[in-house]
Order: C-alpha cells, then structure tokens, then sequence
C-alpha cells in the first residue's frame, strides 16, 4: 500500500498533546508520513477534549465540515481519538457516519491496527464499488467503556498503554529539535469530582515505574531537551511501590493508584521501599542533570507533603511553580464537587507552600496558578464572593477560569441540575476575570526590577506580525517547537544576520512571559537556551526586559 499522509490535530489539554506525539510518532515509525494540510491527507484524525461542551463542539463542526469534503474524496479515512470518542461511544458514530474509527485516550496503543484496519476497508471500498463493504458496520472502535475501569486488569496482563510510553519516539539532537517535552508520571484519575469527565474517560488512576520515567527523561535530554514537564491529573499522589512491582514478558507494570483518606502533611505517601513524587523529583534532578528545569502539572491542594516542598527548595533545577486548582472558594460548594479539603486547608497549603519555597530576595519567588469553576450548581452570591476572597488571598500569578459545563456521564450531570442562568455565569466569570487581571498585573510589576534566567522559545507574535509571517491562531511563538504542540501552529522566520533588533519570547522557571530584544544575528543562537533578562516593564500578560 502507498504510504498515507496523516492530518493529525489535537484539542484540549498537555495530555492530550502528550499523547497525540506518542501517537505520531508510533505511526512514523509505521511508514505514515504526516501533513498539516488536511486537504493533503488521506487520514485525518482528531484527538479530542471532553472536559467542557464547547472543547466538543469544536470537534463536532470540524466534522461536520468534512462531511462534504469525503464526499469529493471517498478514500478519505476519518478518526476520532481521545476523550470525546471514550465519552460519545457509538453515539458518535451514529450521529457521524463521516467517521471511521474511534479510539478512547486509554486504548491508543491499538491505534495501528485500527487504522490499518479502517485503511484497508476504504481502499477495498475504492477498487470494488460501493457493493464489496457494508462501510458501516465495518467501522471500527476501541474503547474501554465506563464500566470496566482499565488498571483492573493491569495485574494479568501487559499494559499495552505502557509500550507507548516508553516506545516514545525521540530525535537527535538537531538546531530545530524540541527543547521542551512532557512526561507522562500518572495515568487516568481516582478522584471523581462531580462536575469531571476525566475518571470516566481516562480511567483508573495508575502510576509509571520510576525507572520507565527516568530512562524518558534521559532520552530526551541526549535528544536535547532542556525543560521536561512531568503530566499527572494529581502528581503529587504519585507512588510506586517496588515490592509490589510486577513484571510482564520483562516490562515492570504501571501500579493502580490508592485512595488515602484524611491530609496529611509529611511523607504521605512513604513507605519501605517505596518511590514518592518527592522521591521521584529527586531522582530526575540528579539522574538527568542535563534537565535545566523541571516542572509539573496538575498538583492536588490536598495530600502536598512538606517532602515535596523541600525537594524543590533544595534542588535548583526544580522550578518554582505550582498548578494547584481550588475550583472554589466555599466550602460548600466544594463540598458538592467531592473535592475532599475545606478552603482553610487550601489556605493552610499556600501559606505553607510560600513559607517554605518563597524567596524573592534571591530572584526566585514562587508563583502559583490554578483553576475556577464558575457557576457550578446552585452558587449564591455568597459562594461566588467566597471564590473573589479565595482569590484575593492565594495571589495566584493567574487563574484559568471556567463557566461551569454539565458533563454527561459525571454525578454533577445526573443530580444536579445545572440552575444558574448563563448570564449569570457570564457576570460571575467576567468579574473573576477583572479581579484576577488586577491580581497579575501587581504580580507583574513586583517583577520590574529583578533579574530572571529566561528559557528563550521564539520569536514573539508581535515581531512575527511585523514581518509579515503567517501567524496561526494561539502560536505564541515560532522558531522552536516548544512541548508536543501541534506542528501546524509552529511556522518558521528567517532571522537574517544582521545588527537589526528581534523582539524574543521566553518564560522564567515560575512561567512568567518575558519578552527582550536582541540583534537579529544573535537571535537565532539564543533560541532553546536560557539567558538572564532583567526585567524593565511589566503589565498583567508579560514582562518586558533587557539581557543582562
Ligand atoms: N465544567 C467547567 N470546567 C470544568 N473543568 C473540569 N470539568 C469541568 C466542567 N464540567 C475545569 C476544572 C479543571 C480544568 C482542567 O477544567 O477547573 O481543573
Ligand atoms: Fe477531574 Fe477532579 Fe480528577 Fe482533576 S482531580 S481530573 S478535576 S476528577
């Protein structure tokens, strides 16, 4: 057969993205070529975000626009991975004959040969006539399906999901290669907030063995890499413990997460021969030196040890910045989402965490981000100025903040009705927005003035714009490809060599954007390395600077 061409574009979270390079790159391996062009491709795939309605609708209308163009061209083969086909099942299909085969997130090692399979009917489908294939029932799917929750398994079998991980495919060292990647620590998610998706598409919380994890990092660095960020739903629940380790056609197998009951503060999730996430983050910085920084997402407000806290002040390659979503800011709605911690535990962690890790007198302050969920069923007035006062006082670098999204399949869903009118939502999520924007912009200015080491990613947007190059929707920046996004929003800039200044975009190890100016001929050395800017300016969005 022909090598086919693969459109491949991903929607949604780091993850996601994660896993749509693994799934690239697996198919690379297998003698596909890729396009960013999907009117160049014979397969067109969509790794899909369930997490919201509006993540969905995205997909539904790029499917629906595909309709007529597979009309036109009836070898077109079409693909739904990720959390939208776990979630939508053979409804999807239903609903879109356009589609071809689905995958669920916890199924995408069987991508291939699904793909070959989904292949092979078209093509038969081209040579015979309508006649030779039912193409409808020949439709092909792999998903776990809610009820059976993968990890139960895990014990009896290979974990499929694990090969892909580790058959990561990874370039050499090259002036365009990937200075930033993401590795993956923990799978799926055991805390079943009423309000998200993620448990029923993801499945059972399980955690990689360190070695699989430290062998990635390493990889990556010979390949170049400088900054890794380690992928969880909840990191810091991360634990592996050795004794119980099991070991398939001589693979160690990922472990099924626990549940731990009450908070705790010091070593967790510590035990005789256990690795922690403290434990974990230790080994990487000092296993994998080359790593300049280390970060993580997403870090859970309940069950953060001091161990943790300690690791990071003490081992300098671990950047000062924490993801930690509170959702809300009274208790009783976080109550009704089952996030497990009242606000004055929230509380307790972030002065906690500033007390230990805050140190702005020597250029490292922490900053903190987190998540909002406005809205969510039955908020008062009352509940939403908690969230205002929950703000004002974690002073988090920014907020992303969501107007709540009834779920199908979540507990929020099926027993609570969804009853605050939109435009109050809107209200509420618009004054969030103007508050947290005041929030930054202070955060902001107490930066004028001290010095930062910036890992530079590209030429800035502005600077892009200003010399006429194609700039794509949400790329930021260009030059460098930085995590696993999508190849179609990274376009290239000819930088010439001359004396002529480049504006550059970069972030601090506490993800801060910082843009400085340099001469173009500079420019094109400094991309993917870390230089020291000192910071001039400053407004809520970015940084403005000069090298120093
Ligand atoms: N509606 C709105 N926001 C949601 N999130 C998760 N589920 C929903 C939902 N149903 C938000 C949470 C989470 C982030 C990734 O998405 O804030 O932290
Ligand atoms: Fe969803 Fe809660 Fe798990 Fe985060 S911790 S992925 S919000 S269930």
């Amino acid at each position: 057969m022909a090598p086919k061409r693969v459109y491949l574009e991903t929607f949604g979270c780091q993850m996601n993205e994660l896993d749509s390079e693994l799934v690239a790159g697996q198919l690379a391996s297998l003698g596909y070529s890729f396009t960013t062009d999907s009117d160049q491709a014979d397969i067109v795939l969509y790794n899909t975000c369930s997490v919201r309605e509006r993540a969905e609708q995205k997909v539904w209308s790029r499917l629906g626009a595909l309709k007529a163009e597979k009309a036109g061209r009836p070898g077109l083969v079409v693909g739904v991975l990720g959390c939208m086909a776990e979630r939508d099942g053979t409804d999807l299909m239903k609903r879109m004959p356009v589609v071809d085969l689905m995958c669920g997130p916890a199924e995408l090692d069987k991508l291939p040969a699904l793909l070959d399979n989904a292949v092979r009917t078209r093509a038969s489908f081209l040579a015979d006539g309508p006649a030779s294939a039912d193409l409808r029932s020949a439709r092909v799917s792999a998903l776990q399906g809610s009820a059976s929750r993968r990890s139960s398994t895990l014990a009896a079998a290979g974990d499929d999901l694990e090969m892909l991980d580790l058959a990561r495919a990874v370039s050499p060292t090259d002036d365009d290669a990937k200075r930033s990647a993401y590795v993956r620590i923990t799978r799926g998610c055991n805390k079943f907030c009423t309000y998200c998706v993620v448990p029923h598409t993801r499945g059972a919380e399980i955690h990689r063995p360190p070695e699989h994890i430290i062998d990635e990092c390493k990889k990556l660095a010979d390949a170049g890499v400088i900054e890794i960020t380690l992928l969880g739903q909840t990191v810091n629940h991360y634990r592996f413990e050795h004794g119980a380790a099991v070991v398939v056609d001589g693979v160690t197998q990922p472990q099924k997460g626990r549940t731990y009951k009450g908070s705790h503060h010091r070593d967790a999730f510590a035990g005789a021969n256990t690795t922690t996430f403290a434990d974990l983050l230790r080994r990487i910085h000092d296993e994998v030196p080359a790593i300049q920084r280390l970060r993580f997402v997403t870090s859970y407000p309940r069950d953060f040890g001091d161990d943790v806290l300690e690791v990071i002040r003490d081992h300098p390659r671990l950047c000062r910045y924490l993801h930690v979503p509170a959702q809300s800011g009274s208790d009783r709605i976080l109550k009704m989402m089952n996030r497990g911690y009242t606000i004055a535990e929230y509380d307790e962690f972030v002065a906690r965490a500033r007390s230990i890790l805050d140190k702005p007198e020597i250029g490292r302050p922490l900053m903190l981000s987190g998540d909002v969920i406005v809205g969510f069923p039955t908020e008062t007035e009352e509940d939403h100025q908690a969230t205002k006062d929950m703000l004002v006082r974690s002073r988090c670098k920014n907020q992303f903040i969501f107007k709540y999204s009834p779920r199908p399949g979540t507990v929020a869903y099926d027993r609570i009705p969804d009853d605050i009118p939109d435009a109050v939502k809107r209200r509420r999520n618009n004054e969030l927005l103007a508050l947290q924007s005041e929030i930054s912009d202070s955060i902001s200015r107490e930066q004028i003035g001290r010095r930062f080491e910036v890992l530079v990613e590209g030429v800035s947007r502005a600077e892009m714009k200003k010399r006429g190059a194609d700039v794509k929707p949400g790329s930021g920046m260009v030059g460098i490809t930085v995590g696993g996004r999508d190849p179609a929003a990274a376009a290239t800039l000819e930088l010439p060599d001359t004396d002529e200044t480049v504006q550059l975009s970069g972030r601090t190890d506490t993800d801060l954007i910082v843009f400085f100016e340099v001469p173009s001929a500079k420019a094109k050395r400094m991309l993917g390395s870390i230089v020291e800017v000192e910071i001039t300016s400053a407004d809520r969005l970015a940084l403005t600077g000069r090298t120093a």
